[in-house]
């Protein structure tokens, strides 16, 4: 499979959201990555349903959303219409994540489980593995972009590789948080399928967004 590259709107021009997303319009094996906080889970507020429903209706692109809410479910069960391609839940925001799972199955074409940097990968039991279609490894503290990219992730994906190896499994391993073209390329020899880039990817002119995303392939 070829990796995965998903722009993170999070530092994207909000007031002119349309024309931002459209650049991406086409591109192949790329998500838009749509980060959702509720300044209880993590201390920033971003957008919710009402946004994702919009966006939702504007593009084709696939929509990978990123709860970073304390209520998942509530979330989940609001934009199970959407028609998004993956939804992430935390699992330190999750009293039971395989019920999670299964209750929304049907509704979503991937579902995701992400890990804070302080959570190890012997807290996702292979049970839950099994559920999953998708690892999110945060590399920083979810909550802000243009942080630091943290080290300690890259053996989590390691582990995460060898445990896919293991149990036979094939969810993709999503890495978010500090991804530049500097760090890109001991990510995915670290096993990344699928790489988050915020500011990296936003914080320049509109004209350099799909040669921001190149560089990172
Ligand atoms: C942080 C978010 C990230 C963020 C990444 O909580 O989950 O998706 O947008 O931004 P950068 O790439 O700037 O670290
Ligand atoms: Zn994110």
């Amino acid at each position: 499979m070829n990796s995965i590259i998903s722009p993170s709107i999070l530092s994207c021009d909000f007031l002119n959201i349309e024309n931002e997303i459209k650049i991406f319009e086409g591109v192949k094996d790329l998500w838009l990555h749509l980060d959702i906080m509720d300044g209880h889970f993590v201390p920033n507020l971003t957008f919710g349903i009402p946004i994702i429903e919009q966006i939702s209706k504007k593009t084709n692109i696939p929509l990978d959303a990123h709860l970073m809410v304390s209520n998942p479910e509530f979330h989940m069960a609001e934009m199970k219409d959407f028609g998004l391609d993956n939804i992430t839940f935390h699992l330190e925001a999750s009293k039971n994540p395989i019920d999670t799972i299964k209750k929304f199955r049907s509704f979503y074409k991937s579902i995701g489980v992400s890990i804070k940097p302080g959570t190890q990968v012997s807290e996702l039991s292979d049970d839950l593995l099994k559920e999953l279609d998708l690892v999110l490894v945060m590399s920083v503290e979810p909550g802000f972009g243009g942080q630091s990219f943290m080290e300690g992730s890259l053996d989590k994906m390691r582990e995460l590789v060898r445990r896919r190896e293991e149990l036979s499994l094939n969810f993709q391993i999503q890495i978010d948080g500090g991804i530049s073209d500097k760090n890109v390329k001991v990510v995915r020899e670290a096993g990344a399928d699928n790489l988050v880039a915020g500011s990296f990817i936003f914080k320049n002119n509109t004209s350099e967004y799909l040669n921001k995303v190149q560089s990172l392939r």
